[in-house]
């Protein structure tokens, strides 16, 4: 296992999808993919239910909502990848097909993390956040939504991982609208953060930011998929 080599690949390829050409290769791999009809119909009620509640237009504060469930199918499939390998932790095969995605969940996981972290902070230097609406309500969500992915996980881990394109596909979308909406504004907007420092991102502006957390999703739904035909995890 070497988690910290798969982190800074990750973070490459992120960088390197700064390029426009680069991107438009690496997201047409996975745009044709064919979803099977329950997640594809879960997927639609999830970003129906966030388009309802938080309005169709990308906003700091339907990010702020948006990452706080991104994170949840990572952390479940850890908890359910676990769970399984207790039953077959003595075939050694399957012990290793669930500790990739374990591996990959984690990695998502962290990222997924310093979103929330930063967006949260810059959502609040942006507007005035209601306590219901913005914190409790993801958070319920984010409740549910553990639970639900951990059994579907179970039940059919291509569900799981298709449900997650879907919802990963939806944040890429927003993220590329608002960098387009916003584009000059984003990039007279300074970034302040430890976390992200922590983290190892140094972006020069908002809009920096952005693209780097744009390019992070599209990463995580084409990993979503390479985790289904058991590819190897990062590659452009
Ligand atoms: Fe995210
Ligand atoms: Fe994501």
């Amino acid at each position: 296992m070497e988690q910290e080599s798969e982190r800074q690949e990750l973070e490459r390829l992120s960088t390197e999808l700064f390029d426009p050409e680069l991107l438009r290769e690496y997201k047409r791999t996975y745009d044709d993919y064919k979803i099977s009809f329950v997640p594809r119909l879960l997927g639609g009620f999830l970003v129906f239910c966030g388009n309802a509640v938080y309005g169709k237009k990308p906003s700091y504060l339907k990010f702020r909502a948006v990452e706080v469930i991104a994170r949840v199918p990572y952390h479940s499939w850890s908890s359910s990848a676990y769970t399984l390998l207790t039953m077959f932790y003595s075939n050694e095969q399957k012990a290793l097909k669930l500790s990739a995605v374990s591996e990959f969940s984690r990695l998502a996981q962290d990222n997924e993390t310093m979103h929330v972290v930063v967006i949260s902070k810059l959502a609040c230097l942006e507007h005035k956040v209601n306590f219901v609406i913005h914190t409790l309500i993801p958070m319920l969500f984010a409740f549910f939504y553990f639970w639900a992915s951990y059994f579907l996980y179970f039940i059919n881990r291509r569900y799981s991982l298709e449900l997650n394109y879907c919802f990963e596909q939806h944040a890429f979308d927003q993220y590329d609208e608002f960098l387009r909406m916003n584009e000059a504004s984003l990039k007279a907007k300074p970034i302040e953060s430890e976390f992200l420092a922590w983290y190892g991102r140094h972006p020069v502006n908002q809009y920096d930011f952005f693209m780097g957390v744009r390019n992070d999703e599209i990463i995580h739904r084409n990993m979503s998929i390479h985790a289904i035909e058991g590819l190897r995890q990062i590659k452009a």
